[in-house]
């Protein structure tokens, strides 16, 4: 009998991590003989890698969820697997709200999946396995990755966060801070160049803080500055970056290694010194524009991205006016602004909430237009320049405008051949806008 082909479809919500993570699903499931697809309606397993940092994320995702009802009623021997953040908070309750969900996995089961999807096939019961204790890594974590991009990979160094920002559940959904040894991550990197990999992006919800929880303390200037001499790998970035642990060893083996891109996420979350604090975000305004000077001063050419939470509980017109003079001054190349939204189990959740939504919906509005501005002005410095740019691929309309970063983070549009995809070429910018560049190969 011939064995029945085993397609995977994975679908990804969130953040970075959640891309590696989905990469690493690819990978353990092709261990045991799955193909991934593309296409959900002639897979035999769906996983959602889910993401619970804000509500708005949760309702989108319980919709998709929803919708693979109708495929499993055509299809009854799919199987239905939901891992992630939201699994990992909500456990069984998926199962209960959407009982044709076979699997339930969390953050720290990753490596049980195989066995629960065989459990799921042979015996046709259902599962959920979220741990709450923090799991151990484990260097064959990185070993067994399917990557999405051949020229990009994802390079995690600490899993977790040892903040605890008053807003947010990631501590609770993804557990302490664990560093991978240094050893550990200089062999996945070399194996990545090994494997055709030019651009790697270090990942952790705070990058700069890597090391503290392991022998000798290595710090994540120093492996940074080591990763930059991997053969091969020709741009190292990095993110997310906190500001409170930001060092000027950092700053200056960005400014001094040639391979190290020229951009630092640096989320400010807020202005005012007295929502600083209620954030527990541990440093002030002017620390924060002080650190803003100093990576101008230091960085040619850097551009640097922030995130901003409008309308935290209690923050008056006064306390938002300090967010917009924070991004007057900063002056961000890009921003990723949020509304505020309460999170189950956090400190900011039992605070006192008495700003209307119609308000914190207006101070969105007022600080996208000013940043919207602040990024087409500062994307217009470039007008005429020639920059390196790392072409991603072709356009999905138009299979001859190719798509790619510069160093910075900018994306650049231009026209030229496929032929180009995942190498770095040149290209003189013509014109700018709000979200990116466009240009002709020189
Ligand atoms: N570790 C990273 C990313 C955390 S989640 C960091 O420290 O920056 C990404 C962004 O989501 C955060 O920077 C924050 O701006 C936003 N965010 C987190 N919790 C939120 C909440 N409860 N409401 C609105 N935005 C939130
Ligand atoms: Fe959340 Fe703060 Fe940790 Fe980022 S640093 S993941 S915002 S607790
Ligand atoms: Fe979301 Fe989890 Fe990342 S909650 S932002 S996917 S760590």
């Amino acid at each position: 009998m011939e064995e029945e082909k085993k397609l995977l479809h994975i679908v990804t919500f969130g953040c970075q991590m959640n891309k590696f993570d989905s990469e690493r699903i690819a990978g353990l499931m092709s261990a045991t003989g799955y193909r991934l697809t593309n296409e959900v309606n002639s897979s035999n397993l769906v996983i959602f890698n889910t993401c619970c940092v804000r509500k708005h994320a949760e309702q989108r995702l319980y919709g998709r969820i929803g919708e693979l009802k109708r495929l499993k009623k055509n299809n009854p021997n799919l199987k239905i697997a939901v891992g992630g953040c939201l699994a990992q908070s909500e456990g069984r309750k998926i199962q209960e709200k959407f009982p044709y969900v076979d699997i339930v996995f969390g953050t720290h089961n990753l490596n049980d999946l195989p066995q629960l999807v065989e459990k799921a096939l042979v015996e046709n019961t259902k599962s959920s396995l979220c741990e709450t204790s923090s799991s151990v890594l484990d260097s064959k974590d990185l070993e067994c990755v399917i990557r999405k991009d051949k020229h990009h990979a994802w390079v995690p160094i600490t899993i977790g966060c040892n903040n605890s920002c008053s807003y947010c559940i990631v501590p609770y959904v993804r557990g302490k801070e664990r560093s991978y040894p240094k050893e550990d991550i200089f062999e996945f990197v070399r194996n990545l160049s090994l494997d055709g990999a030019v651009e790697i992006t270090l990942l952790g919800q705070n990058v700069n803080s890597y090391g503290n929880d392991i022998y000798g303390k290595p710090e994540f200037s120093s492996l940074l500055k080591e990763i930059s001499g991997i053969d091969g790998i020709k741009r190292v970035r990095f993110t997310t970056s906190h500001p409170k642990d930001l060092t000027d060893e950092i700053i200056d083996n960005v400014s001094r290694y040639p391979n190290i891109c020229e951009h630092i996420h640096l989320p400010v979350q807020a202005g005012s010194d007295r929502v600083l604090k209620l954030m527990n975000r541990k440093y002030t305004k002017d620390y924060y524009l002080g650190l803003v000077e100093k990576i101008r001063k230091n960085i040619q050419d850097v551009s640097i991205t922030t995130d901003i939470i409008v309308g935290f509980p209690g923050e008056t017109e006064d306390d938002f006016k300090e967010t917009l003079e924070v991004v007057e001054k900063s002056r961000f190349d890009q921003a990723f602004t949020f509304i505020y939204s309460s999170r189950k189990g956090t400190k900011a959740e039992t605070m006192k909430d008495e700003v209307k939504y119609e308000v914190k919906a207006e101070r969105f509005n007022r600080l996208l237009c000013l940043q919207n501005q602040i990024s087409l002005e500062e994307n217009k410095k470039y007008l005429g320049r020639t920059l390196e740019v790392l072409v991603e691929g072709s356009s999905k309309k138009d299979s001859n405008i190719l798509s790619g970063r510069t160093r910075n983070n900018k994306v650049v549009n231009f026209e030229g051949s496929f032929d180009l995809a995942h190498k770095l070429v040149d290209v003189k910018i013509e014109e700018a806008f709000t979200w990116f560049l466009k240009g002709s190969v020189v």
